[in-house]
């Protein structure tokens, strides 16, 4: 597995490490790998540190290891970094994509049994009006650096299985949420921001939509497609949870108002802050899941509600993981203003 270490990454491993799999985590360790978040497996898999653009470590990576398949993670994840920065955005999601495809080509003309999992996002389809919802057929339109670099990954990975055959499947799915989340994402920012009583920062007037997928349930879907998905298929995740970006900020507060209610009684949407909008930022996403429901049987375990109550109950008693990122890595500031 690549990017191991990151948020989704650190779930499948942990799954994957519980069900008795033999996992290498490769992963560069960037400011949003954490191998704190592997604790609770530790000694059951092991890390190899390197960058997937190393062509010579990815394929001594796949000699030494000789893995069954691959799911690949590791990326720039953060769109307002993308806007800062979009280089490493290039570079890790496109070149390294590429290299690790090269690495995976070489090994599967050996090993006819291996199949290549790449983890994409629904961004690369662009954005919805009020209604509708991407499926596997809608055209790719992304719009910000990290969504145009993730949608050139995915035509890579079509590209190598429709020219050289190698055996591949694509996800694409909605926004991921739960524990083990680094902070600058919008909701952990707003858990730590209410605990720390600053502002919560609201792109614009708060309205745009996302299509909310509880981490454990996204785990699920992957482990499903690696072991039953159609080789050179697409299949999209997302379990109708969609909610505005306002909505979310106001459940979090009202959460956190029951489960560690303000020292002056005041409640904690006091503090939402309508900051300038992202640029080019897409109104709304929203994933039709049929396929992955009605071809491999797929079933999201939470809705929204359960979901975000485990997850703001999680940041309260993991202030051991957080609290070392908040202090030294990353302190909330606004990131991606252009
Ligand atoms: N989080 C979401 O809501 C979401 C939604 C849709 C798709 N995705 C996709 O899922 C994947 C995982 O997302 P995440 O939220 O866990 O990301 P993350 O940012 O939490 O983790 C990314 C991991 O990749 C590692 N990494 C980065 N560059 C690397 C490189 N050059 N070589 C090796 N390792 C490197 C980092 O150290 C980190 O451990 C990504 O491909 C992302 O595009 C995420």
């Amino acid at each position: 597995m690549t990017g191991g270490c990151g948020f989704i990454g650190s779930a499948l491993v942990r799954h994957l490490c519980r069900e008795g799999r033999d996992v290498l985590v490769i992963d560069k360790l960037t400011y949003a790998g954490n191998v704190e978040s592997l604790k609770e497996v530790e000694g059951k898999y092991t890390l190899l540190k390197a960058d997937i653009c190393d062509q010579a470590a990815m394929d001594r990576a796949f000699e030494d290891f000789q893995p069954d398949t691959i799911f690949h993670l590791a990326a720039e994840s953060h769109v307002d970094r993308s806007i800062d920065g979009p280089g490493e955005f290039i570079r890790t999601n496109i070149v390294g994509t590429a290299t690790l495809l090269q690495a995976a080509l070489k090994y599967w003309r050996t090993h006819p049994d291996f199949r290549f999992q790449h983890i994409s996002t629904d961004e690369v389809y662009g954005t919805l009006g009020a209604d509708g919802y991407f499926t596997e057929s809608t055209p790719y339109s992304p719009h910000s650096p990290y969504s145009a670099s993730k949608a050139s990954s995915d035509h890579l990975v079509r590209a190598w299985h429709d020219t050289y055959g190698l055996p591949v499947l694509i996800t694409n799915c909605s926004n991921n949420y739960g524990p083990y989340h680094f902070p600058e994402k919008l909701i952990p920012l707003i858990i730590l921001n209410c605990l720390d009583l600053k502002p919560l920062p609201v792109y614009g007037q708060g309205a745009n939509v996302r299509d909310w997928l509880y981490v454990d349930d996204h785990v699920k879907a992957l482990c499903l497609v690696n072991e039953k998905g159609v080789s050179g298929e697409t299949y999209n995740v997302g379990g109708h949870n969609e909610r505005t970006n306002l909505e979310v900020v106001k459940t979090v507060c009202a959460i956190l108002d029951d489960l560690r209610p303000r020292k002056d009684s005041t409640k904690y949407e006091t503090l939402i802050t309508y900051v300038k909008d992202r640029p080019g930022h897409d109104l709304r996403y929203a994933i039709d899941p049929a396929k992955l429901m009605d071809k491999l049987g797929w079933r999201p375990e939470e809705n929204f509600e359960s979901g975000i109550r485990k997850t703001v109950k999680w940041y309260l008693d993991n202030e051991w993981w957080w609290g070392p990122i908040h202090r030294n890595k990353y302190g909330g500031e606004r990131l991606g203003k252009g």
